[in-house]
């Protein structure tokens, strides 16, 4: 793993995910604990999450975390990943029963509140739909809507693209979000819950695609708020200098374009 760290540093928030998707929550995140240190962990290595075997993935992320709380000795560790919060939150709470995990799973009860129309989609990786979890939260919550799963193979990794290259396929984003446009019976469609947090880099090309307009429902903000609730009060410092946060990546040393991506974050790796 390639990212520096000095054992002096303040205890950070720990927040992972497989790739930039993350990023997403870190934004929302230093909006509400701006004075707060980050350690964002890309698990490059294992990207993308979506197609992994779930027993697999599991003991991935129960090992990495492992290593992480050990290495970093966070606050707080912020799963900022549907597919692995899905999968792992309650195996990483069982393993490491002295932290605390924040997970970011799909946002189904917020949909399931807000839909007019009852139909609502859950757009996220191929895992993601997959998982008991997303199905129970459906069971739990959302019983009276329509919820259509749609498990997209390639918007992740379009994402990915996007933020370093500053370009994305519109077409491959039409055809990715297409099936969660539901017609029936005059009724349509009216929310879309970003159930990966990669999505919501690509949501002004969702809308200009789109087939008609939607609520697209992205957590960030709600994880953000979720990670401030549960930290420890903060003890009263001086004027110290702020440290800088870090990133650390699986793979070993980021290329250029990823470097320069994750300085725009204000990270250094
Ligand atoms: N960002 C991740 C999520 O929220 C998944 C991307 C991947 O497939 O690795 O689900």
């Amino acid at each position: 793993m390639s990212g520096a760290y000095r054992q002096s540093d303040e205890p950070p928030i720990l927040m992972l995910d497989s790739g930039v998707g993350g990023l997403t929550v870190l934004r929302e995140a230093r909006v509400l604990m701006p004075d707060r240190r980050f350690v964002y962990i890309v698990d490059d290595a294992g990207f993308p999450y979506g197609d992994w075997k779930e027993d697999a993935l599991k003991a991935r992320l129960v090992a990495l975390f492992g290593r992480l709380i050990e290495e970093h000795r966070p606050l707080a560790c912020v799963v900022a990943c549907n597919t692995a919060s899905t999968l792992a939150l309650d195996d990483l709470r069982a393993a490491y029963p002295e932290m605390t995990f924040v997970g970011t799973v799909p946002a189904i009860k917020p949909a399931a509140e807000r839909t007019r129309s009852g139909l609502v989609s859950v757009l996220a990786t191929p895992g993601t739909v997959e998982r008991q979890y997303t199905r129970d939260l459906i069971t739990q919550w959302a019983t009276r809507c329509e919820v259509r799963l749609v498990g997209s193979v390639k918007l992740a990794a379009l994402a990915e693209t996007y933020m370093r290259q500053a370009f994305v396929d519109e077409e491959a984003v039409r055809a990715e979000i297409l099936p969660c446009f539901v017609e029936t019976e005059g009724r349509r469609t009216d929310i879309v819950v970003l159930a990966c947090t990669h999505y919501p880099f690509l949501v002004n090309r969702m809308r200009k695609t789109a087939p008609w307009p939607v609520d697209w429902l992205d957590p960030a903000e709600a994880i953000a708020r979720r990670t401030l609730s549960v930290l420890p009060a903060r003890p009263e410092r001086g004027a110290t200098e702020r440290q800088m946060d870090i990133a650390v990546f699986t793979a070993g040393s980021p290329d250029a374009l990823t470097r320069r991506l994750i300085q725009g974050f204000g990270l250094t790796a």
